[in-house]
């Protein structure tokens, strides 16, 4: 917390804004706004996940659509999806930032027009751990197939690509202020949207899709997807430590680039080159056990009996039993990671002491 939380809560308590609307929520939506920039515009909604539900609406995603979604990511980037009784088909990783591979993408989109004579509706590509997607080739392709692209940014606020913040690449993009995220609203999100027109239709279907009477009058669907007052509190306050968190997560991705520097078979993930630049919201490494001599599972037991917690990556979709009968275009890509990869500790509390001590368990497994 950055101390000033309190008082944009205090504020909204004296006021008696109360309420899922206010001061808070349009100052928040504004300080995203300057953060993200590009002239993109901001809609504080309940979650990220909400926000992407949003953007699927708003995409036109239907019954029976498909939806080309990357298979390396938490559920919540599909789960929408279903939410539409759409379908979603999943795209494997490419291994230098571990998101959606360009040219399983490409070959996912052809062979499902083939397929089923229509294209996909949207694609939904992530910045996994904060790591940009190779941003420059998927918009390309979803501009020359003419396909939407929703960008979940949900772990990327905050990182750029070619010095543009992620979350404003895609049509849409998706922000996570869930409790674990670079910032927290205790639980929210935000959705991108292009214009204000956008946003604006973004904000009526977020609040019942109430139409402009007296009465409750209503001709669409609607969701309670809008922030409260009091959680865009906490994320005014918030953003007066967001750079102060990113300085934070960055450092500890040097620390530890420079305590593994000579760990053979430990390969820390890093931007690939200076057109990515990750929050490193998560650190991650992937444990070579050939060269180890122990494996990413040994790993996380041992770190556990030092009441150290770290987590093994996030499981494909395509492997998710959930998301058994979706199509699926993959190389063993997010396989291969998934079966090697651990997210270390990078929060704010940890210290470079702890980052020695963590690296130090591993160098005690080497056998
Ligand atoms: C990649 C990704 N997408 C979507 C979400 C959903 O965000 P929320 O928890 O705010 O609904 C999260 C995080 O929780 C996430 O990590």
């Amino acid at each position: 917390m950055s101390g000033k939380e309190q008082d944009y809560i205090n504020e909204a308590f004296a006021d008696n804004w109360v309420v899922p609307l206010g001061p808070n929520v349009s100052g928040f939506e504004q300080d995203l706004e300057r953060f993200t920039g590009g002239g993109k515009k901001i809609a504080a909604v309940s979650a990220g996940t909400a926000a992407l539900h949003l953007a699927l609406i708003l995409a036109g995603v239907e019954r029976d659509d498909e939806v080309i979604c990357q298979s390396m990511t938490f559920s919540a980037s599909a789960n929408p999806v279903a939410y539409q009784g759409a379908r979603p088909v999943f795209v494997d990783s490419e291994p230098l930032t571990w998101n959606m591979s360009p040219d399983l993408l490409e070959e996912a989109i052809r062979d499902r027009i083939a397929r089923t004579g229509r294209k996909p509706k949207a694609i939904v590509v992530v910045d996994l751990y904060g790591m940009p997607a190779q941003m420059d080739r998927i918009c390309e392709i979803a501009d020359r197939y003419g396909i939407t692209l929703i960008e979940d940014a949900a772990e990327a606020l905050g990182s750029t690509f070619c010095r543009r913040e992620c979350g404003t690449f895609g049509r849409f993009g998706a922000l996570s202020f869930n409790g674990n995220k670079m910032i927290t609203t205790s639980g929210g999100g935000a959705l991108v949207c292009p214009d204000e027109e956008t946003r604006r239709r973004a904000v009526f279907l977020a609040t019942q899709a109430r139409e402009p009477f007296p009465w409750y009058e209503h001709r669409e669907i609607g969701y309670n997807y809008r922030m409260s007052n009091i959680c865009a509190g906490i994320g005014r306050g918030q953003m007066h430590i967001l750079e102060e968190h990113l300085a934070h997560h960055r450092h500890v991705h040097d620390v530890y680039a420079r305590l593994f520097a000579d760990f053979p078979g430990i390969t820390l993930h890093s931007n690939p080159d200076d057109r990515f630049r990750s929050n490193y919201w998560l650190c991650n490494i992937l444990i070579d056990s050939t060269a180890t001599g122990f494996t990413y599972e040994d790993a996380r037991v041992a770190l556990a009996a030092g009441n150290i917690e770290s987590r093994p990556l996030w499981k494909p979709m395509h492997l998710q039993p959930v998301f058994a009968d979706a199509p699926s275009y993959t190389d063993g890509t997010s396989e291969h990671l998934f079966g090697r990869g651990l997210c270390l500790p990078a929060g704010p509390w940890v210290e470079d002491r702890h980052l020695e001590k963590i690296v130090n368990v591993l160098k005690s497994l080497v056998k």
